[in-house]
């Protein structure tokens, strides 16, 4: 799971009445060990923010980009979904259906890159 904070996401100036720090902590408590919490650089789809790309453990899963996660009510139902063993595996809430969006292939590149110099795999 990679959760931008690059320029914008996490950004204080942008969002400022959005625990960033903390919807990063409830994230990785309720996670646990089912998978990686990994903090990139800006994935060049600012105008989402804060996003958050959950990577599929699951063979024929699909990455899910999910945009305005910026309450603690969508960072527990995202939590929640990787839990349940994510993209190809469980079922994607509503709530998080409502706020996915297409990644550009530009994103999707920004998002290989990370992924490949850091050796995250999740
Ligand atoms: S800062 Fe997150 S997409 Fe640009």
């Amino acid at each position: 799971m990679v959760v931008c904070r690059g320029g914008d996401c996490g950004s204080r100036a942008k969002h400022p009445d959005v625990d960033h720090v903390g919807l990063l902590r409830q994230m990785r408590d309720r996670i646990g060990g089912s998978a990686r919490v990994a903090p990139s650089k800006c994935l060049e789809a600012c105008e989402h923010s804060n996003v958050v790309v959950v990577v599929p453990g699951a063979r024929d899963g699909e990455q899910v980009w999910v945009g305005g996660v910026n309450d603690r009510e969508l960072n527990t139902a995202l939590s929640d979904f990787v839990r349940a063993g994510g993209p190809g595996v469980a079922m994607l809430p509503i709530e998080l259906e409502l706020q996915q969006f297409r990644a550009s292939r530009r994103s999707r590149q920004e998002l290989d890159v990370e992924r490949s110099t850091t050796g995250r795999r999740g």
